[in-house]
């Protein structure tokens, strides 16, 4: 073959467009075997897996005498003809005419074998190889491009925020502080929302799609010091107009993925009866007060103005078989933004949307207080320093209006829509209270 034009590199992925030609492969072993005159292994190059067999006289003897160098995850070129063989992992094979080791590993330290979750988490940048941390990412970058493609569908104009701020928005318990070179302090954005009420009375509709940070003290399932978080604002939107809103996004997500990412689904084995039982209808809506209520009917009574905990959040969303919306909460509990329900003002204009099966809130949203002397009480309120915030009480001196958005937190959705038990396995490098590393 040595004096033929090499043939094309391909990825395993498309294999099926190749059948019966001869094609280049680049990638890691993942699998090895011998038997008599005849050598398999399985590569892996992201896209997919395909068996690769090598038969003695085949190929150069310099080539055979390569593979029983190979070790797992050792990187390699290979060339051959493309079969298509049920049998195989992936559906194709490909019979080796030349094989080129790239590097050979070292004793790769991740084993088929059951490892504990620190072991995994200190080997993070290796587990990616996994196939169920492939596809897990696969999810992820689906459900990314699902929101963008959303709001681009409905003229929604990307406004890219900034990480540095001088003040917090979610509240100054969970803030990360840094020195903002002599100036004084900086923040790391807890959300982009402030600045996308800007834009908002710029351009109408925005949406933003970036890292956020939050110092959570605390150690859940549901938690990350840095997650990522796509929000939503329109002017003159209303609560009704960012429920709609909500819903609309979720139900999209959900079969946007059930629609594109079976593969990866199916790899995970995930039951996908629950997801599309989502899609059967409308998300059903109660309010703080009514939730109360079930909560009590459940024996799990909580007192009026105490906010939903997680515990709360799984008991109530359990109830039902598609996510909830859950609106109009105490205004005491809910951040200093939110606008009060002119019908009791006791109630926020907001809405936290929890995801079936134990997930709890991926959605936080409201409509804003639009009035610039409410809004400066609520500053005080909340003890918040009024200077760092005047650029945002001049949204309510030049032509305030009526507006909201929301917030949905893309890890959370995707360890839902994955069926994964904790939010560190849906980001591919988790930044949890007790780690930085790698
Ligand atoms: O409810 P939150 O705090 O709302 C906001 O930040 C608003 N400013 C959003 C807006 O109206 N523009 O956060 C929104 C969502 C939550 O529902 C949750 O999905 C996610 O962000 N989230 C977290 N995800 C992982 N780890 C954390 N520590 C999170 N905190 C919030
Ligand atoms: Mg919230």
């Amino acid at each position: 073959m040595s004096d033929q034009e090499p043939s094309p590199a391909v990825s395993i992925s498309h294999l099926p467009r190749h059948v019966g030609r001869s094609v280049t492969l680049r990638g890691w072993v993942t699998h090895l075997r011998s038997s008599g005159k005849v050598r398999f292994l399985v590569l892996r190059d992201g896209s997919g897996l395909a068996q690769a067999v090598l038969v003695k006289g085949q190929v150069p003897e310099a080539d055979f005498a390569a593979f029983d160098r190979l070790t797992l995850e050792s990187s390699l070129v290979l060339e051959g003809l493309v079969r298509a063989e049920p049998r195989a992992p992936g559906g194709f094979e490909v019979q080796v005419t030349a094989l080129t080791p790239v590097h050979l590993a070292q004793d790769y330290p991740i084993a088929p074998k059951e490892h504990g979750v620190g072991f995994l988490m200190d080997h993070r940048h290796l587990w990616l190889r996994s196939p169920r941390q492939q596809a897990i990412l696969k999810v992820r970058d689906e459900i990314s491009r699902a929101c963008r493609d959303f709001f681009h569908a409905r003229d929604f104009i990307l406004i890219d925020t900034p990480i540095l701020t001088p003040a917090a928005c979610e509240g100054t318990t969970t803030l990360f502080e840094t020195d903002y070179l002599g100036r004084g302090k900086a923040y790391l954005s807890q959300s982009g929302q402030l600045y996308l009420e800007a834009a908002a009375m710029a351009l109408g509709r925005v949406y933003c799609f970036g890292p956020t940070f939050r110092a959570e003290k605390s150690k859940t399932r549901r938690h990350l010091m840095e997650f990522w978080m796509v929000e939503a604002e329109a002017a003159f939107f209303t609560l009704d107009d960012v429920m709609a809103l909500a819903e609309d996004l979720v139900r999209t997500l959900v079969s946007r993925v059930l629609e594109r990412q079976q593969p990866a689904l199916a790899a995970l084995e995930r039951d996908t009866g629950p997801l599309e039982a989502v899609l059967a209808g409308p998300f059903p809506r109660l309010s703080y007060g009514e939730v109360l209520e079930r909560l009590k009917d459940a024996g799990a009574e909580l007192a009026w103005g105490e906010d939903l905990g997680g515990d709360e959040e799984t008991l109530v969303s359990k109830m039902f078989d598609r996510p909830l919306l859950v609106h109009r909460y105490p205004l005491s509990c809910k951040a200093f933004y939110m606008e009060a329900d002119p019908a009791d003002p006791r109630l926020a204009l907001c809405v936290d949307l929890l995801a079936p099966e134990g997930y709890g809130e991926i959605v936080g949203g409201s409509q804003r207080v639009a009035d610039l002397d409410v809004l400066l009480g609520r500053i005080k309120d909340h003890n918040l320093p009024q200077e760092p915030f005047e650029w945002y009480l001049d949204l309510r001196r030049y032509g305030s209006a009526p507006h909201g958005g929301f917030g949905l937190g893309l890890e959370r959705v995707v360890a839902w829509l994955c069926g994964l038990h904790h939010v560190r396995e849906a980001i591919p490098f988790p930044r949890l209270l007790d780690r930085l590393y790698p």
